[in-house]
């Protein structure tokens, strides 16, 4: 049992959910180490968390003096052996079971302290299967942020059977007292609470657009102006990513074997078309 406050967090992925993460840590006073596997996306991952933080202080969420400071918490690597003296790591990479046991099974055997917290921001592999991946299951467990990590104030807290109840208070107590956010907690089931609602609406979605239904801009605007939504279910997946959409889906269709998570072939077709949403410049809308 240790009750030693979390200070050196590390952060493995630096793309659209591994960026927020390390922003939030980083603004919440934590030092904070982030993993890239290569020089090329250190630098992209860098800029994006520099371009949150320009964001915070051009809408006044945070001052030049706070975003300078949350700068200086940030150390960048390639080289995940530096994470061996961190507290609390959580890991934001691609939604890749292969991927992300292997992370968990290198981690394992590099973060020394046997108190620290191995934490994954998966939204739909079981938690139980990333800490079977390690020596100490015990150790491991789900912390699901949302995006835009920096804006949206929930986290789900995602145990497995095997998780130490001193690991959950822990992280519990990091993403509630120290970063701020609201926690739910789900079973280790895929999709967890959020996404095992959200992902058939926009699976419903997309399926509209592939039957004629209705247009991309007509659905949107139905769910903005009549549901008083923030954005409309084909915007938001595009804000997700639609290769993270299919990869939910498909996740949550192996696990419960449910028609209504099976991604349509139109997701498929962008996909494989390449047209991944906001982050690749084309989705169901053109971006800059
Ligand atoms: N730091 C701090 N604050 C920021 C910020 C940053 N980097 N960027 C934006 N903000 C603040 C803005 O100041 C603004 O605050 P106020 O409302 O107090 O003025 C607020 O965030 C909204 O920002 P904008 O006005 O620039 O943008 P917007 O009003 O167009 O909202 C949005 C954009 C926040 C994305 C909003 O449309 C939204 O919440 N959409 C829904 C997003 C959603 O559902 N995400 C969940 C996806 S599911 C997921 O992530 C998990 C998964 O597993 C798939």
């Amino acid at each position: 049992m240790t009750t030693e406050k979390i200070c050196r967090v590390g952060v493995v992925g630096a793309g659209q959910m591994g960026a927020g993460i390390a922003e939030v840590c980083a603004r919440a006073q934590a030092d904070v180490l982030v993993y890239e596997s290569t020089r090329d996306l250190v630098a992209a991952g860098r800029a994006r968390i520099l371009s949150s933080l320009d964001r915070g202080v051009s809408s006044g969420k945070l001052t030049e003096r706070e975003r300078d400071q949350a700068v200086d918490r940030l150390t960048f690597t390639s080289d995940l052996g530096d994470f061996a003296d961190r507290q609390l790591v959580c890991e934001a990479v691609v939604e890749d079971e292969a991927v992300k046991t292997a992370i968990f099974t290198q981690l394992d055997k590099i973060v020394v302290d046997p108190h620290a917290v191995l934490a994954s921001n998966t939204s739909s592999i079981a938690i139980m299967k990333l800490g079977m991946a390690t020596q100490n299951a015990a150790r491991v467990i789900g912390l699901h942020f949302f995006n835009p990590v920096p804006v949206l104030p929930l986290v789900e807290l995602v145990t497995t059977l095997m998780t130490a109840p001193e690991v959950t208070a822990r992280a519990e107590s990091f993403a509630h007292d120290v970063l701020g956010k609201q926690v739910i907690r789900s079973a280790d089931r895929s999709g967890f609470v959020v996404n095992a609602l959200l992902v058939p609406y926009l699976l419903s979605a997309i399926r509209m657009v592939e039957s004629g239904f209705s247009t991309v801009e007509d659905i949107d605007k139905a769910m903005v102006l009549g549901c008083a939504h923030p954005m409309g279910p084909l915007k938001l997946a595009d804000l997700v990513g639609l290769d993270t959409v299919k990869a939910i889906a498909d996740k949550m269709y192996e696990e419960f074997e449910e028609p209504l998570y099976s991604p349509p072939p139109l997701l498929l077709r962008m996909v494989e078309a390449g047209r991944l949403g906001k982050k690749a410049g084309h989705g169901f809308y053109e971006y800059e």
